[in-house]
Formats: C-alpha cells, sequence, structure tokens
C-alpha cells in the first residue's frame, strides 16, 4: 500500500456501485487504508450481497441512485469523497433496455452530482469508460482530447453524457470531479453473466470445460487493465490536487489480441475444449483499443503494473476459491451470452423489452423497404 493513500485515513467515503466488480475492489482498498466509513450504495442490480467485502468499516446502504430516499440517507453521512461507479453495464445491456440505462447512467449521474454539489464534498470521481466515449475509429492510442460522435450504442452515449454532467457541474458550481476513462478492467470480484465483459465469461467457460465464443476473427484487441491498477488509479484521483477538472485514461495501455487471451485462459486452466467463432455484434465497431496513459502518469503518478499473464492467474484463483458462489449466480438466460446471440436466438431479456425490439425492427424494415 502506498503512502498515497494516507489521504484516505479517517475519511467517509461514499462508493455507488460499490458491490460491483470495480466497486468492491475499492470499496476494500478503501476499508483496508483506514477509511472511518466506506458506505456502499448498490441496488444489486448486476452484483451479489456476496461481494461486498465484509469489513467493520463497510457500510451498506440498498437502494438505487435515482432515489432521492436513499441519496439524502447516504449523503447524510458527510462523505468526504464519492467514487460514483454505479451504472447500467454495459453495451448490449443498454440495447436490450435502453430506458433502464438512461436512468442510472444519465439521471442517476446527475442526481448524484447535485447531492454532491450540495453537500460540499471534497471530490467527485466518475468512472467513465474510454472503452466507450472514443467511439469507432479514433486513433491509436487513444488520447483524452479526442472526441467522437459515433458512439453505437445507448451506454456510450450515456457514459459520454455523465462527462458531459460533470463538466457543467465543474463549471457552473466549482464541484471538484474527476473523470476517470476506465479500459476492460478484469480481476477478481467480476462474475460472469449474460452482460459481463470477456475474461470473466471466458473463465467460467474454460473452467466448465466449454470451448471459447470468439465473435470477430480473434484478431481484434482491447487494453486488458488489472482491476488493482485501476483501483490504484481511482484512489489517485481521489485524493490529488492535480487531478481535478481533469480526465485521463486508466489502462495498462497494452493490446491483446482476443485470440491470444482465449488460448492464454484455456492453457492456464488446461481446458482442452478450444474455441469456436461467432459473428461479430453489430455495434461491436471497435477492432482495436488501445489507450495512451500518458497523461494519468503526468497528472497523478498512476503507472500499471499488473502483468497480463499474472492477472488471468490471480482471476482463474479467485474463481476456484469462490467457485460455488459463483456457479450459482451466473446467469446466461436463456443459456448463451450476449456475446454469440443472434437475432434467431433472441433472449427472454429481449422478448421482455419488446416493444422496443419491435420498434427497432419495424425501422429496420422501412429501411429495407424504404
Ligand atoms: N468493467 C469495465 O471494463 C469498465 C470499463 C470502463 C468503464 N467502466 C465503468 O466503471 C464502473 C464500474 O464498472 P463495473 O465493471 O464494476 O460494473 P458492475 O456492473 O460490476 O458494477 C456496477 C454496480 O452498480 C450497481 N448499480 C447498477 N445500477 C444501479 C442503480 N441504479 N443504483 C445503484 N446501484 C446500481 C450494480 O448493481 C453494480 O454493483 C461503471 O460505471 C462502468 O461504466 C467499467
Amino acid at each position: 500500500m502506498t503512502d498515497d493513500y494516507r489521504y484516505y485515513e479517517n475519511k467517509t467515503v461514499l462508493v455507488s456501485g460499490g458491490a460491483g466488480a470495480i466497486g468492491s475492489n475499492l470499496t476494500r482498498t478503501l476499508a483496508e487504508c483506514g477509511a472511518r466509513s466506506v458506505i456502499v450504495l448498490d441496488n444489486f442490480s448486476s452484483s451479489y450481497k456476496w461481494n461486498v467485502p465484509n469489513l467493520p468499516n463497510v457500510m451498506l446502504v440498498e437502494g438505487d441512485v435515482c432515489d432521492e430516499v436513499v441519496l439524502k440517507r447516504v449523503f447524510f453521512e458527510k462523505p468526504a469523497v464519492v467514487f460514483h461507479l454505479a451504472a447500467f453495464f454495459a453495451n448490449q445491456n443498454s440495447i436490450d433496455y435502453p430506458d433502464r440505462d438512461l436512468a442510472t447512467n444519465g439521471q442517476g449521474t446527475l442526481k448524484m452530482l447535485q447531492y454532491a454539489t450540495l453537500r460540499g464534498v471534497d471530490r467527485f470521481v466518475y468512472a467513465s469508460s474510454g472503452c466507450s466515449i472514443y467511439g469507432s475509429g479514433a486513433p491509436l492510442p487513444l488520447k483524452e482530447d479526442f472526441l467522437s460522435m459515433n458512439l453505437s450504442t445507448p451506454y456510450q452515449i450515456t457514459k459520454m453524457l455523465g462527462e458531459l454532467y460533470c463538466n457543467f457541474f465543474h463549471h457552473h458550481y466549482g464541484t471538484p470531479v474527476v473523470k476517470a476513462r476506465l479500459f476492460n478492467s478484469y480481476g477478481p470480484g467480476e462474475v460472469p453473466g449474460q452482460y459481463r465483459n470477456v475474461i470473466p465469461n471466458f473463465v467460467y467457460w474454460a473452467l466448465k470445460g466449454q470451448p471459447l465464443p470468439i465473435t470477430g476473427s480473434g484478431e481484434e484487441t482491447r487494453d486488458f487493465t488489472y482491476v488493482g491498477d485501476l483501483v490504484d488509479g481511482l484512489l489517485r484521483a481521489g485524493c490529488l490536487k492535480a487531478a481535478v477538472g481533469e480526465q485521463f485514461n486508466l489502462a495498462s495501455s497494452v493490446e491483446t489480441r482476443i485470440l491470444d487471451l482465449a488460448t492464454m485462459i484455456n492453457e492456464l486452466t488446461g481446458n482442452e475444449a478450444g474455441i469456436k467463432f461467432a459473428s461479430r455484434r453489430k455495434w461491436d465497431s471497435k477492432s482495436r483499443l488501445w489507450a495512451s496513459v500518458e497523461r494519468a502518469e503526468r497528472v497523478i503518478g498512476y503507472r500499471p503494473k499488473v502483468a497480463f499473464r499474472e492477472g488471468l492467474k490471480t482471476v482463474i484463483d479467485w474463481f476456484r476459491a469462490k467457485w460455488n458462489l459463483i456457479d450459482a449466480s451466473a446467469s446466461f438466460n436463456p443459456g448463451m451470452s450476449s456475446a454469440v446471440r443472434d437475432r434467431a436466438t433472441a433472449s427472454a431479456a429481449a422478448r421482455e423489452a419488446e416493444p422496443v425490439v419491435a420498434l427497432v425492427a419495424g425501422w429496420n424494415g422501412a429501411q429495407e423497404r424504404g
């Protein structure tokens, strides 16, 4: 643990989405470095109570970031720092449920900023998404000054909307915001599921002895970043003065091919079922993700440390240690991930969102006819 985290000793800190993949790791680190109280605000829409660190200085408040009663409750505790990680995650989920995406990522972020501003917090750190807000076709490595209008899912749009609200509050009210643009998190704490990232899902299937489904050619790259490195960047963003008003990438700054990822996971887990290929998802328009972390290094001294293979081993160890809980929690309705579904296998989720699906299908039809 670095001296930089001493700032958090005896502080009250609010982590929205603190039960989630990144939030649970952030909560644990804050609690372990001596925060007086870490308030986890989470509605458990995409996480599990067993994933919240069971530590005496962690206070769990179950509720929605859009709910004024809940917000009054958590801000009554006068948090010095707010880490706003709660989000409707992620791309395919937002396509299936665009209204819920806007409610949480748009309205929820606005409400969190309003309460943080009224309470006069020392810092509001917004978990933005570098994978989203640079859109497709941005020059590589991705740098903070690039702006894109080529956003291809509601999630990408609302993660950008969150940044724009941060800008508004910073400029109009002087709210000390920081926008941390995270890239492709992986690590212990992320439970596999229909809408989850590729690494937990691949590890889950590999441990079950199933072939790993690659959507595309496998030549696509991502900037996989170990969750401990992201937590380090977030904590620096939450306490260092130079971060206020800034936006910066938090990434590993290393490109990894999906094919190499799948091969490595099969090798590390001893899975002999191999790889299978499926067609690329329509919204998935980025063939490469690679971020510059030069600004984060310069402004807050961020330096990612965990090598990919070592990070993957930690994930696999965590899966083995928590296997019963993970296996009971992982859900791939109706038995497959969004990564491999197509129109012919529309899921229960899509059927539930029938009006939207029908609307979109009707619109597409009209386009085809027109
Ligand atoms: N995981 C990544 O690769 C990645 C990449 C870029 C950005 N981000 C951002 O980082 C943040 C954390 O990501 P994560 O991977 O931990 O996601 P996650 O889904 O694991 O965690 C989000 C948490 O927010 C909670 N939540 C959702 N809606 C809520 C609501 N209305 N009220 C209260 N709680 C709610 C969920 O239950 C969950 O615990 C998100 O803002 C995400 O957009 C993540």
